[in-house]
């Protein structure tokens, strides 16, 4: 026999709510090995370390927004099918949470002061995505997918190169988000019209350059 645990709407604002603390100003907690350990840790000139803690608050500022996409998405999903898929997902996030956060740790940066806000709004275009309806949650996932993808190549080509550290975490999430792009698209995501990836193509670009510097 099984049971199913009903919460009252004031107790999922709660779990929510802790959920978005969690993220935005706890420890994550990755299930899989950091792939930068194995690396060594080459010193670098200043100017190199800040445009690699640079570009890993860019990446680590990604990762909150795609746990608040998922989780926010993961909150009206009409499909117990598609909710479990989008919670997978989003603890595939948390490794990567954590991986950037160890890396900005080791090159003496912080992440993004900006993180709580970045969190809320992409909590915000998540359930506005879910409420469409499970084929527009996963056109999202593969949209958003894609895109990180395109701009992890981006940051591996123009990390320093003696940061094997960043690089070996940006390789292993690259290939991760290929996956869950696939996985969405044969769970029968739809193609979403195109001001859509344009806007979130948009949005990302103004976070991007602000994470960059704060
Ligand atoms: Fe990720
Ligand atoms: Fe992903």
């Amino acid at each position: 026999m099984s049971y199913t645990r009903h919460y009252s709407p004031f107790d999922r604002l709660l779990i929510e709510a802790q959920r978005a603390l969690g993220t935005t100003a706890g420890r994550a907690i990755a299930e899989r090995d950091n792939p930068g350990a194995k690396e060594a840790d080459v010193e670098m000139d200043e100017g190199a370390r800040r445009h690699a803690a640079g570009l890993m608050r860019i990446n680590h500022t990604g990762e909150v927004c795609a746990q608040a996409l998922y989780v926010g998405q993961a909150a009206v999903a009409r499909d117990q099918a598609t909710r479990s898929q989008l919670l997978a997902a989003a603890q595939e996030e948390t490794d990567h949470l954590a991986w950037c956060a160890d890396r900005l740790r080791e090159l003496d940066s912080r992440p993004s002061l900006f993180n709580p806000l970045w969190y809320a709004g992409s909590y915000a275009i998540g359930l506005a995505a879910g409420l469409r309806g499970d084929g527009w949650n996963l056109g999202f996932v593969v949209e958003t997918e894609r895109q990180v993808e395109a701009h992890l190549a981006e940051h591996l080509e123009t990390l320093p190169p003696e940061d094997l550290r960043s690089r070996a975490i940006l390789q292993t999430m690259k290939a991760d988000e290929a996956r869950h792009a696939d996985h969405a698209e044969q769970a029968g995501a739809r193609k979403l019209p195109p001001p859509i990836p344009r806007m979130m193509a948009l949005s990302s670009a103004i976070m991007k350059t602000v994470a960059y510097r704060l």
